[in-house]
């Protein structure tokens, strides 16, 4: 695809030949892990071809290519929502920029509403499924504009390896750390408490508005795939209040030192 390739060679001329193999995308409330790690250099999403600034508050629009351990990641400081309205362009771009610059491991981050009882606020999920309630397929398309198979395996989206080894770097910070099942809508509104009833009989563990759309496309390109969500509220109707978008923002502030040290640590342990 001619625009990711020229995003790619405006990207490999200003950091040279550091070649990434860890990419991760921040989602809401995950941005300030960028400022922990040793920034090479930043380019706010902007001045890259073929990408878009964001428009939700706290997805800051910078991509961060950042040197740990013996290598290099890049870090995408805000991602792109489906409900922003215009289609699946702005979200599948990143995933196909990492893996053209080479990238094998994407770790999708979210903030996620708590259905499993016995989940709390301020906790990490480890994504192990998830369900797609997501209007459509991100997959849909010619394929050989995707590049993509045409009936891409889901059998095991997110990477069991990578999984342990994020439950194993939360742990390690003492963090409270769940592997579970999320279902993905496409928002902006939340969900009613009926739903969210009718999704916890159907097998969900916690709720949002991003990442399995990233994840189905990560997986059919052949990345290895990791999602991780901070419970940022409990859902619909199992909350005692209303929910609101200044609440995940809040929450996720509140659980930022283990998330952050959680993914430093997932990111170093890779890259030795
Ligand atoms: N529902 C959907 N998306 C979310 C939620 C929620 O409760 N919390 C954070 N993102």
């Amino acid at each position: 695809m001619k625009e990711v390739e020229d995003a790619c060679s405006c990207l490999t001329a200003k950091w040279g030949d550091a070649r990434p193999l860890v990419g991760v995308i921040c989602g809401s409330g995950w941005g300030a892990l960028a400022e922990q790690l040793e920034d090479s250099i930043s380019l706010s999403y902007d001045e890259i071809p073929g990408m878009s600034p964001t428009t939700v508050i706290g997805h800051e629009g910078r991509l961060h290519l950042c040197s740990v351990g013996n290598g290099h990641a890049i870090i995408f400081q805000g991602r792109r929502h489906f409900y922003e309205g215009e289609g699946w362009g702005p979200v599948r771009f990143p995933v196909y920029l990492a893996h053209q610059l080479g990238v094998q491991t994407l770790l999708l981050t979210n903030a996620a509403g708590g259905i499993r009882s016995s989940f709390k606020t301020g906790d990490m999920m480890a994504l192990s499924d998830h369900l797609n309630f997501m209007p459509g397929n991100p997959l849909i398309g010619p394929v050989e504009n995707l590049g993509i198979p045409r009936f891409p395996d889901q059998t095991e989206v997110y990477c069991p390896r990578i999984r342990k080894l994020i439950l194993k770097s939360a742990e390690e910070q003492h963090a409270r750390i769940h592997e579970g099942v999320y279902v993905a809508l496409s928002g902006p509104a939340f969900e009613t408490p009926a739903e969210i009833r009718a999704f916890s009989g159907m097998g969900a563990d916690a709720v949002g508005m991003s990442t399995v759309p990233e994840a189905m496309l990560a997986n059919a390109l052949g990345m290895k795939v990791g999602g991780l969500s901070c419970i940022s509220n409990l859902a619909a109707g199992i909350a005692s209040h209303k929910l609101s978008h200044e609440d995940v923002e809040r929450a996720t502030k509140t659980a930022l030192p283990k998330m952050k040290a959680t993914v430093l640590s997932f990111l170093q342990t890779l890259l030795s």
